[in-house]
């Protein structure tokens, strides 16, 4: 299993790092894509990446903290991006639901990492919190097409999810698609083709049933691929391998 983002860089991850990674090996996991999106995280994701082979960075600025990100933040994102373990910038987007960061600097602060990620020529991971409509008008005016990315954890409507999927963009679902009440992500989850799907924890948040509510980690990406297998019928192999698939070509990473 490939889960696409996880926050290992988490202080919550502070006292055993080292067993959490080695349970998500042993229940085959076997590529995993930190986020950082400020300073310190960025420097997690970076650790963990050059520390393990099989962990990879995606590093950004997240739109609650819009706010704070400077120049010198900026060029230091364009500078790792360089860096042979960073396959993607991110997780970036909109907030609209915490008002740290006024919505006109988190639409600027997105644009301009758009723009970098098209220059050095990297995938985006987008962030999307009650702003949906102004995160697909950014993506298409930006021409976010050229770089594509992926929309992560992904609930909003199947309508949406075909526009993102034009604008070269895949869907990844976390713990919420496997919570029972969760009709209408799952109604969704069964409508995203086969090519287009991914799956993740964004742990420590977010863990599936049935371990809602508590510390959630890569090994735990298993529910969510379980539950997909339930939702689309299929075996769970094939989520698995297509879901993993997907993720290498998203990523450019080879095997
Ligand atoms: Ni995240």
């Amino acid at each position: 299993m490939f889960d696409t983002h996880a926050h290992l860089n988490a202080a919550q991850f502070e006292e055993d790092q080292k067993e959490v990674i080695q349970r998500a090996l042993d229940e085959g996991v076997h590529h995993i894509v930190v986020v950082g999106f400020d300073r310190e995280t960025i420097k997690g994701a970076m650790k963990l990446a050059e520390e393990y082979d099989f962990i990879y960075a995606c590093v950004g600025w997240h739109p609650v903290d819009a706010i704070d990100m400077t120049d010198e933040d900026l060029a230091w994102i364009e500078e790792l991006a360089a860096h042979p373990k960073v396959v993607a910038l991110g997780e970036m987007g909109l907030d609209y639901h915490w008002d740290k960061s006024p919505a006109d600097v988190q639409k600027e602060v997105f644009r301009r990492q758009i723009r970098l990620a098209k220059k050095v020529k990297l995938p985006i991971v987008i962030h999307n919190r009650e702003a949906t409509q102004d995160v697909v008008d950014i993506l298409n005016e930006e021409e976010a097409h050229e770089v594509g990315g992926i929309m992560h954890c992904y609930s909003g409507s199947i309508e949406v999810a075909r526009q993102c999927m034009k604008m070269n963009f895949y869907i990844s679902f976390g713990g919420p698609v496997t919570f029972k009440n969760a009709k209408k992500v799952k109604e969704v989850a069964k409508d995203i083709p086969m090519d287009r799907l991914l799956i993740e924890t964004d742990c420590p948040y977010l863990s599936p049933h049935p371990l809602r509510g508590k510390r959630n980690e890569p090994s735990y990406v298993k529910y969510v691929a379980e539950s997909l297998s339930e939702i689309k019928d299929l075996p769970l192999e094939d989520i698995i391998k297509k879901t993993s698939d997907n993720a290498f070509r998203i990523f450019n990473i080879s095997r």
